[in-house]
């Protein structure tokens, strides 16, 4: 195995005082909520992959389905020489765009999970040991520092994980992506479509229960790292349609009324019978509305497509 690069753009302890912030203000408010970005430790990353592989879940097959299609239509467009992936977790699909662009010579796969990020590090370069690999531990929210890699410069934010975030943290991402591009660079942005009720909410609730499991996830990294007495089982996963804003919530709701101790925190939280904790948005996009988003950060929609059955869209956007 080649070495890669790893480097950890925020300090040590940030990741712990961010998990308290958001805790101390998401639990303490009505109604109250978690950042999705809190399901993704060892466990979360591995339940995220088993999630992609789900019937229910047509987002991944349908990325990757315009991917390999649109790949060599990429390359040409952008002469990629450094390709940037922010929340690139496993890297999985990302492996049909690094095949198809010739001049590529530095990969930066950005992500808050380590564990995801090495694994997937080591085994890109396992194999393909000319491609220089530095992987970055950082929050996408955060304002980047990216390595001095040669441009042309493409970033790329796949599986629809753009939605996660509501739309004024869209316009401020946007804009600090824009300002990590130079005129000419891109970038390639998937996002999941409107489409009918049920076949979103399956997506969002299969019959096995993963995406049930990955959304408990999140309890049991606050009871790891804060020392909470959450009981995953008292919660029930909840995935609703919100047809006003078009988007997905994901939600923990209490099956009683109870009290959490979160020592650490040193505060209890109580909830009613029915209560709801909102653990994730997950946005579905239309064409204007991606093209207005990206224009109104300096990023203009050149390229939109769509696979076969028009579930998913994966855009391309240059700097102007
Ligand atoms: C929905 S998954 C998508 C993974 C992969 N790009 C794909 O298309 O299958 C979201 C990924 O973004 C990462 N992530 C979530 N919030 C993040 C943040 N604020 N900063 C950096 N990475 C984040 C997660 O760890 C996870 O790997």
């Amino acid at each position: 195995m080649s070495p890669f690069l790893l480097t950890r753009t925020l300090p040590e302890d940030a990741t712990d005082a961010d998990l308290r912030a958001d805790v101390l203000h998401g639990l303490t408010r009505t109604p109250k909520v978690l950042p999705p970005k809190w399901f993704y430790d060892a466990r979360g990353s591995e339940l995220f992959e088993e999630i992609t592989r789900l019937p229910e879940y047509y987002p991944t097959r349908a990325e990757r389905e315009i991917l390999i299609a649109r790949a060599p239509e990429i390359a040409a467009a952008t002469r990629a020489r450094t390709l940037v992936e922010l929340g690139s977790g496993s890297s999985e699909k990302t492996r049909h765009l690094l095949d198809a662009l010739p001049a590529l010579e530095s990969y930066v796969p950005v992500d808050v999970s380590e564990s995801a990020l090495t694994a997937a590090a080591a085994s890109l370069l396992d194999e393909r040991p000319a491609l220089s690999v530095h992987a970055l531990i950082a929050d996408f929210t955060r304002g980047l520092a990216l390595p001095g890699t040669p441009g042309p410069r493409l970033v790329a934010f796949l599986g629809g994980t753009i939605g996660n975030l509501l739309p004024d943290e869209r316009a401020v991402f946007l804009k600090s992506v824009r300002s990590l591009l130079a005129p000419g660079d891109a970038l390639l942005m998937g996002t999941d479509l409107v489409k009918d009720e049920a076949t979103l909410v399956a997506a969002y609730d299969d019959a096995r229960g993963v995406t049930a499991a990955f959304n408990k996830n999140v309890l049991s990294v606050i009871d790891r790292e804060l020392g909470a007495d959450f009981d995953p089982d008292d919660f029930e996963h909840v995935a609703v349609w919100d047809r006003q804003h078009e988007w997905i919530e994901m939600r923990l709701r209490a099956r009683t009324a109870l009290t959490v101790k979160i020592p650490e925190l040193d505060i209890a939280v109580s909830f009613e019978s029915g209560e709801e904790i909102r653990t994730e948005v997950s946005a579905k996009f239309r064409q204007d509305g991606v093209r207005r988003e990206l224009g109104g950060a300096g990023l203009d929609l050149r390229e939109w497509w769509t696979d076969g059955a028009g579930r998913f869209a994966l855009s391309l956007a240059v700097a102007v």
